[in-house]
């Protein structure tokens, strides 16, 4: 594995169908699940390693933002990473970026009222990610369901010509999603409650539930009772990331919440027949030191 600095040595190391995994480090299961996606059918994985500043709204968040970079080469070579790219914030921007890539109403709703700017930050450097490596591929977690649907409208309006593979949710053996921010969690209980309250509002639609406002209400409501601060509970369409009324088209059911000092986000996509993509489970406790 070769460790790069600048995308020009990232460019030289790659070679063939190349395919990205983005990350901002502190890596866990969800993210080796992307390196696994792009791994059988590339010639060459590549993994960025960089906390991007542009989409953090509080210095504090960025400041306490988990570093690991010894481990993270460690995972990621055992992982089959071929290039790790690195950058120091001077390398990726050596001066105040003036320009922004703004994926406005996919941005604007759930995380784009909680967090202002952040996906502006978010697509801004997976832009400059594209433009600077020009992967064939990238993989992307569900996850994050508004940012998925964020950098697939930015790949196909700027053609940037990289194919954006899904990855499913990765989630420990009690259900919960890993997050880098995990580690920071003191209650484990509440933070359950998000996946608990996903989980029961999906098993009401498989029941043939549809109304938006009943599976919002469940997974909020279970959030609450478990002791999770809850920002938002939304239905929304995988593409536009726009609230629906109703669940008659692939959509996610996304919840947001803050648990002690942390936020922690989470969704389930669910299909109009009723169906839906919980994600997969650990057997064992996360390479992140959970439970
Ligand atoms: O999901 C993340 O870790 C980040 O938002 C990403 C895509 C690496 C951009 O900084």
């Amino acid at each position: 594995m070769i460790v790069v600095d600048s995308f020009t040595g990232a460019r030289q190391a790659m070679v063939g169908r190349s395919g990205l995994v983005p990350t901002m480090g502190s890596l866990h299961e969800g993210h080796l699940a992307c390196v696994a996606a792009l791994r059988s059918d590339s010639d060459c994985v590549v993994m960025s390693i960089f906390v991007n500043p542009l989409q953090f709204d509080d210095p504090g968040d960025l400041a306490r933002y988990p570093r690991s970079m010894e481990r993270d080469l460690e995972l990621a070579g055992a992982a089959g990473v071929d290039v790790v790219f690195a950058p120091p914030v001077e390398a990726m921007y050596p001066e105040p970026p003036l320009t922004r890539v703004v994926v406005s109403a996919v941005s604007a709703e759930m995380e784009g009222v909680h967090r202002p700017g952040h996906f502006d930050g978010v697509a801004t450097v997976v832009a400059k990610l594209f433009a600077g490596l020009r992967p064939d591929r990238a993989a992307f977690g569900r996850k994050d369901a508004q940012q998925l649907a964020v950098v697939k409208r930015l790949a196909a309006d700027l053609s940037f010509g990289v194919q954006i593979v899904e990855v499913p949710t990765v989630r420990e053996h009690d259900g919960l999603a890993l997050s880098s921010r995990n580690v920071f969690i003191e209650d484990r209980k509440a933070a359950l409650g998000l996946s608990r309250g996903l989980f029961l509002a999906a098993d009401s639609a498989r029941a043939g539930e549809r109304s938006a406002i009943t599976l919002e209400e469940i997974a909020g409501r279970t959030a609450s009772k478990a002791g999770a601060m809850v920002e938002y509970a939304t239905l929304a369409d995988v593409r536009t990331a726009r609230r629906i009324p109703a669940l008659d088209r692939t959509a996610f059911l996304a919840i947001a919440a803050r648990v002690g000092s942390i936020r922690l986000i989470d969704n389930v996509v669910l299909e109009p027949d009723g169906t839906a993509d919980r994600g997969t489970r650990l057997d064992g406790p996360s390479i992140l030191g959970g439970s």
